[in-house]
């Protein structure tokens, strides 16, 4: 099963520029999470925070037990191997093959013989659509293959949390549908937990279980994806409807006098750009038939459920709208109706959990729980 990640009061600055601070989120295991925000906001910091490659200034970040932000290189050496990562732009060796450029990893980090690592990398590049392209060189592919060969090597350790650096930047709108439906599927076949950071609206709006934003220095919101799908939040607002008009501007923020004065552009008749109202929940995308069904997902079901009521409205009808008739009685909600029996009234711990969703009540906290758990570790996020 994937891996909780657990980041508190994470605060990060490159000199006197405070990127951002006091971000605090779960990652819940084996759940699909994609994270918003405008250029320059700091998105591929925060990636790049969780793996260590850069220091936060303060705030944790626990992985089974071990808080990245101040563990030993020893540590950090062994914590890296949980993570799969694509970066924003590939990030292959030019002058290495697809082949070794998908190897690299499982010669640098294991003692597997070439047969072994020949199946591993044949495997990953059939996973991704790549199967024949081995020896081609990243220069002679298209951006699109670079992605997906990206994500070839991102897989090959058997990563139990991917990290995703917009996945769609140079690839086209169909090309974007299928690499998510192979997060999809991937994230169902190995339950790792995913972040991926996107400003894909239509992959945001379709592929995770949970959504949050990045803005003005800050986590606007995190949390299940109805939450930020119906927010009345203005900068959530422009930001998925891809408009002029709001508080995000050509730089990273506007000030007062400028929003003023373009609202009063826009409310002439100035085109604010975007073409339609994106607002609603659409249905989420689901793993290819014939792929097992995402154990993140079923377990996403009783913990959203357990947190129903802390919701606001609208994301609450959202989800209850999403569940099947079954699901509705066993959880005692209705649509347009709310929570219609006790069991709904949350946080409880009568809420029985959907068989087969792997949920267990966590222990009472005891001494021994203060010593870092062994890996891996299952939590409730
Ligand atoms: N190593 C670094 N040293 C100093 N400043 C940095 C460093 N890396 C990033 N920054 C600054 O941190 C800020 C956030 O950068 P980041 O690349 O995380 O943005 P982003 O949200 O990923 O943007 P985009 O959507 O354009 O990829 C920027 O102002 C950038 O200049
Ligand atoms: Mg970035």
């Amino acid at each position: 099963m994937g891996v909780e990640v657990v980041i508190e009061g994470l605060t990060k600055s490159f000199g006197k520029q405070t990127i951002w601070r006091d971000v605090t989120l779960t990652l819940p295991p084996g759940e699909v999470s994609v994270m918003l925000g405008p250029s320059g906001t700091g998105k591929s910091v925060f990636l790049k925070s969780m793996i260590g490659l850069l220091k936060p200034d303060r705030g944790k970040c626990v992985i089974n037990g071990v808080d990245v932000v101040t563990c030993s290189e020893r540590k950090l050496y062994d914590v890296r191997k949980l993570f799969g990562v694509l970066f924003q732009d590939g990030a292959l060796f030019g002058s290495m093959n697809l082949y070794d450029n998908v190897a690299f990893p499982l010669r640098e980090h294991t003692k597997k013989s070439e047969t072994e690592i020949r199946r591993i990398v044949l495997e990953k590049l059939e996973m991704t659509g790549l199967s024949g392209a081995e020896k081609k060189l990243p220069g002679e592919i298209s951006g699109g293959m670079r992605k997906r060969a990206g994500l070839s090597r991102a897989l090959v350790l058997d990563p139990e949390i991917i990290l995703v650096d917009e996945p769609d930047s140079g690839l086209d709108p169909v090309r974007t549908t299928y690499i998510s439906q192979l997060f999809l599927d991937v994230n169902a076949q190995i339950d790792a937990t995913f972040l991926i950071v996107t400003h894909n609206i239509n992959l945001a709006r379709t592929v995770p279980d949970n959504l949050g934003m990045l803005f003005r220095k800050e986590l606007v919101m995190f949390g299940p994806r109805e939450v930020l799908l119906t927010s009345d939040e203005p900068v959530v607002k422009q930001f998925l409807n891809g408009r002029m008009d709001g508080p995000i501007g050509m730089s990273e923020e506007k000030d007062s006098a400028t929003m003023a004065a373009e609202k009063a552009m826009f409310e002439a008749g100035h085109h604010a750009g975007g073409v339609e109202d994106v607002t609603g929940i659409p249905e989420q995308m689901q793993p290819t038939p014939g792929v097992p069904e995402r154990g993140g997902a079923r377990r996403r079901k009783d913990r959203v459920m357990r947190i129903l009521h802390t919701l606001p409205p609208a994301a609450q009808e959202g989800i209850i709208e999403s569940l099947s008739p079954e699901e509705q009685r066993h959880y005692g909600v209705q649509p347009h109706h709310g929570i219609t029996s006790q069991r709904g009234q949350l946080p409880t711990e009568d809420v029985a959990a959907l068989p087969g969703s792997g949920w267990r009540e966590p222990r009472p906290v005891t001494d021994t729980d203060r010593v870092p758990p062994p890996y891996p570790q299952q939590g409730r996020p």
